[in-house]
């Protein structure tokens, strides 16, 4: 069956009272037109259009090279003629059915929208439709006695009696093509909000004798965003929808309700999730891997059997195998962690290589260095990368040690096996197999400043 898909995206959004456009707003880390448009790919349509109106550029720029066919509705002037004018701009293009979608809905499934379709005979108009705690403001969808879908009656023009049904439309409605271009050339706007209402095809159709079939899904899944409120249950419901399924592939989650994925998270057996933790972009965590809690990870690569201590921050980075990080390490783009890498508490790096076993175990900061495999670099030792204008490297042996609070002055370098005294400021570089220190004097003498002390100091007994 060939499919065009119209996603209707043009409103304003006005409740949400931001800059954005509404379904640029974020669930889950992802535009809601994508998690749309995403469900849509998975019925495999011909075409997939997305009507865009206000502020349409700012989606359009979201999701370039998607392949989709936007069609800019100037004037909202409702869903049947955002309906109308996509597929006026599409050339009414030849396919057997038609698939309306809205952009403010991530949360609708693929499996849902194919299962109605699977139902539905060529004929046939097929809407999903859900039972609305509180259905203010939707569409409800009105049966005979019989059962049979008669009509959607918009909350403005209901009836008392008709606003009491609890059945809504979601919004997601199926027709076949060749009938809809007929239906919508006959669309009027004589209704209470004076739009031209996609809805009252449903009667159109009725009255030609069409079966309307309405599918029921879970409230869950058809929550229509409106308005920061419904974007926040919305997240809750997508966080809960991930977390689920990667505590049915065997991750451990110790509070499913204090994780959240803002991208695709990955893993392998065994990794287990303390809580408060957040995952962004795309992060991957090999086998065993264990997070404690308070961390965020961003576009990162964890390798097996590697710790990420609580109160961690690391992003655009690539942890090794058996490695362990923080607790309070802050890993910046560009690090490379190899097997069995430390990196302790109160440690900063950023585009730094550190070898096989190496150690940076308290308060350092490492940026632009590339450190062999067993290396010790002591507290406090800070590498200087930047001199006002540029950046520059510092490369650091293997098998060499850096004692507690150094400043290794950039560009520099030390040697294999190659040890730098405590306190150390190291302009140049320092040889391999060679103890390298600055000598520094060091004074005791009388002092007033002693006598002030111990003046205090009695005072105070
Ligand atoms: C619509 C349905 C209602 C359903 C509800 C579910 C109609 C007439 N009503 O009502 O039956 O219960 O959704 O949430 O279809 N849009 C355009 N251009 C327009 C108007 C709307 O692109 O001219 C887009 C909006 O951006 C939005 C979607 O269509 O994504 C729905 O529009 P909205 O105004 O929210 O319709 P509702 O009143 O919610
Ligand atoms: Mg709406």
């Amino acid at each position: 069956m060939s499919l065009l898909v119209i996603t209707l995206a043009a409103g304003k959004g006005s409740r949400m009272r931001s800059s954005l456009p509404k379904p640029a707003h974020r669930v889950a880390g992802v535009p809601m037109l994508q998690w749309v448009v995403d469900a849509a790919s998975d019925l495999d349509p011909q075409v997939i259009s997305v009507v865009h109106g206000h502020k349409g550029e700012d989606l359009i720029a979201l999701l370039q090279d998607r392949g989709l066919a936007w069609v800019k509705q100037h004037e909202q002037l409702g869903t049947g003629h955002a309906v109308k004018i996509a597929l006026q701009e599409l050339n009414n293009i030849d396919v057997q059915r038609v698939l309306v979608l809205l952009g403010d809905m991530p949360l609708i499934r693929s499996e849902s929208i194919q299962e109605l379709l699977n139902d539905l005979g060529s004929d046939d108009v097929g809407l999903l439709s859900t039972i609305a705690k509180d259905p203010t403001g939707m569409g409800r969808v009105v049966r005979t006695n019989a059962g049979l879908v008669s009509q959607i009656v918009e909350h403005k023009d209901a009836t008392d009696e008709q606003k009491k049904i609890a059945e809504i439309n979601t919004g997601v409605i199926s027709f076949p093509a060749k009938k809809l271009y007929d239906w919508i050339s006959r669309l009027g706007n004589n209704n209470k909000a004076g739009e031209y209402y996609l809805t009252d095809i449903i009667s159109m159709a009725v009255a030609e004798g069409v079966k309307v079939i309405a599918k029921q899904i879970p409230s869950t899944e058809a929550y229509g965003i409106n308005s920061r409120a419904d974007l926040a249950l919305a997240e809750r419901e997508m966080q809960k929808r991930l977390t689920d399924s990667l505590l049915e592939h065997g991750v451990s989650i110790y509070d499913p309700s204090r994780c959240d994925i803002r991208g695709s998270l990955s893993c392998g057996v065994g990794v287990s999730i303390d809580i408060n933790c957040v995952f962004e972009g795309e992060v991957t965590l090999a086998n065993g891997v264990s997070i404690e809690p308070n961390c965020i990870i961003r576009n990162s690569h964890i390798g097996a059997n590697t710790e990420i201590k609580a109160n961690s921050v690391i992003e655009n980075s690539t942890i090794g195998v058996s490695c362990s990080v923080g607790p309070f390490a802050r890993i910046r783009p560009k690090t490379i962690l190899s097997d069995g890498a430390k990196v302790g508490n109160f440690v900063e790096t950023k585009n730094t290589q550190i070898g096989q076993q190496s150690k940076v175990n308290h308060l350092s900061y490492i940026g632009d260095a590339i450190v062999g495999d067993k290396t010790n670099i002591g507290a406090g030792t800070i590498t200087c990368n930047y001199d006002g204008i540029n950046k520059h490297q510092t490369k650091i042996g293997s098998g060499s040690f850096i004692g507690s609070g150094c400043q290794l002055v950039a560009p520099v370098e030390v040697g294999d096996g190659a040890v730098v005294g405590a306190g150390t400021t190291l302009l140049n570089s320092a040889p391999k197999n060679k103890l390298t220190i600055n000598v520094k004097q060091m004074l005791c003498k009388d002092s007033v400043a002693v006598t002030r002390l111990q003046e205090k100091k009695e005072k105070v007994t």
